[in-house]
């Protein structure tokens, strides 16, 4: 059986940093340490871990031994500068992870749904997280399935980073915002993604993946990165936003950009815009 819960003690937050490092391969200067992980979950943020209690020698509340993904959130505040609106907490989730073996099963957005219901129950009404614009499978967990938007690109965002994942490319992040609490992401989550008006697309190849993981490709990514930057920029100036995401046939991903602001999507009142 599969157990989503906070983490609780040193020994389950360890296992959380040596799930990271495993994730994504960090040298010692990239990894966050449990101490870290620690004063998150201490001042307002989450450690969520899912357990798996079938292993050999887990107990039936889970364990250290068990952990098989977390999802790890830190508390931040809105500005209230515009419009008069007070400032706002929301959370900034950073790190998600499921170990290789338990991919392709829901348990990424199990643990997502988790996080949404615990900072509903604080009445927490956001959260944000950059993810790699390349990454056509996180951008279809979390634009189709969980029914978050984005309008943010960052270019380089951490800088250059040890992760494996990146392929020595430039940091470059969109920014997703949760709108937990938005008929949007109620219907995302009943698996009736909102219609939108899409006025643009913008395709990241199938192949983005092997480019990526090669010495002799990677000038391709670098290539679609460059270009799908430009490509983001110009439609958030015009204020576009992703709000729609799709595979082809080919396993080819596509944002779909339209309008920020569609009728009863509930986005333009929590955003406070
Ligand atoms: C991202 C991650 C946490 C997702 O966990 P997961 O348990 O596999 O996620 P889920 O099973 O809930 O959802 C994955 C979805 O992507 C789909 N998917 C898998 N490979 C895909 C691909 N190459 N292209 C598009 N979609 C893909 C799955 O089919 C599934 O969708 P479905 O339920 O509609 O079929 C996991 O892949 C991981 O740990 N990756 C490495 C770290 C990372 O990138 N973390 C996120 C950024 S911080």
């Amino acid at each position: 059986m599969i157990l989503i819960r906070e983490c609780a003690g040193h020994d389950e937050l360890e296992a959380c940093v040596q799930l990271q490092v495993e994730t994504w391969g960090y040298d010692q200067a990239d990894v966050i340490p449990r101490k870290a992980f620690l004063v998150m979950q201490k001042i307002g943020g989450q450690i969520i871990g899912a357990f798996d209690t079938s292993l050999p020698g887990a107990s039936t509340q889970g364990d250290p031994n068990s952990l098989i993904g977390f999802a790890m959130s830190l508390p931040g505040v809105k500005s209230g500068e515009k419009n008069g609106v007070l400032p706002r907490p929301y959370l900034h989730s950073h790190m998600l992870a499921v170990k290789e073996a338990y991919r392709n099963r829901g348990l990424g957005a199990q643990l997502k749904l988790e996080q949404r219901r615990e900072a509903l129950m604080r009445g927490i009404q956001l959260m944000e997280w950059t993810f790699d614009p390349l990454e056509i499978k996180n951008a279809w967990l979390n634009i189709h399935k969980l029914g978050a938007i984005v309008s943010t690109y960052r270019v380089n965002f951490y800088g250059v980073s040890s992760s494996r994942l990146q392929g020595g490319l430039p940091t470059d992040r969109l920014v997703a915002e949760w709108y937990l609490d938005s008929p949007r992401v109620t219907a995302s989550l009943e698996g009736h993604p909102a219609p939108c008006q899409i006025e643009e697309r913008i395709l990241v190849p199938a192949s983005i993946y092997q480019w990526k993981a090669s010495d002799k490709n990677r000038e391709r990514a670098l290539a679609v990165q460059l270009e799908n930057r430009q490509k983001f920029q110009h439609a958030f100036a015009w204020g576009l936003a992703v709000l729609g995401f799709t595979r082809d046939a080919d396993g080819n991903g596509i944002f779909e950009l339209g309008p920020l602001s569609p009728p009863g999507s509930g986005i333009e009142q929590l955003r406070n815009v």
